[in-house]
């Protein structure tokens, strides 16, 4: 078997593997469970915490095909996926080293196409506190008001490594456009 990274060897693979957000793990679990997903996530705090980690389990649970409850079942063919970095429709995209407006063209042209594998596309968005920090980043920022989300994209995890002020960000570039 091929060496891998201890970070993705032990990222927790369940809401309930992740320690020390019950909050956080709890209200989603009740989403899915209830079938309540909003469109958009914002997930703040310190690097390490869980945000990446919390994201890609809420987008097995959305995708999971299991009959239980009990989702992510990181047994069915999505879910493997996933954890397998093999899913299409999980799109990581790195916000700090992709501020252009050509950048946010991008996305917004692909973000209208249907999932490929999976029932819903998703998108999750790290670092997106540098596109309030860069001037680039507020060009791109507005260029992404016009349709970042879509009936496709259902769920878009939003990361940040500190600071609530890219809240502002966020929300204008991404939930508001809902
Ligand atoms: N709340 C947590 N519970 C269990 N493991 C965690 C938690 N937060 C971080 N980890 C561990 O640290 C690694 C990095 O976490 P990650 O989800 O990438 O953090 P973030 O995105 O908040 O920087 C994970 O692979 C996991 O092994
Ligand atoms: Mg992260
Ligand atoms: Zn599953």
């Amino acid at each position: 078997m091929p060496a891998q990274a201890l970070y993705l060897k032990y990222r927790p693979r369940t809401f309930g593997e992740v320690e020390g957000q019950e909050h956080i793990t709890r209200t989603l679990k009740n989403a899915i469970a209830s079938g309540r997903v909003a469109h958009a996530y914002l997930f703040t705090g310190p690097r390490g915490t869980g945000k990446t980690s919390t994201a890609r389990i809420l987008a097995k649970a959305v995708n999971c095909m299991a009959e239980s409850s009990e989702k992510p079942c990181n047994e069915c063919e999505i879910c493997r996926a996933i954890n397998e970095e093999r899913m299409l429709d999980l799109i990581e995209i790195d916000a700090a080293s992709n501020t252009s407006v050509d950048d946010v063209r991008d996305l917004r042209d692909k973000v209208d196409f249907h999932p490929g594998q999976a029932r819903y596309k998703v998108y999750i968005i790290d670092r997106d506190r540098r596109c309030v920090e860069h001037k680039r980043g507020r060009r791109a920022r507005l260029a992404g008001q016009g349709g970042l989300s879509s009936r496709t994209s259902k769920v878009q995890g939003i990361h940040h490594r500190r600071s609530p002020y890219a809240f502002e960000c966020c929300i204008q570039c991404i939930a508001q456009d809902a």
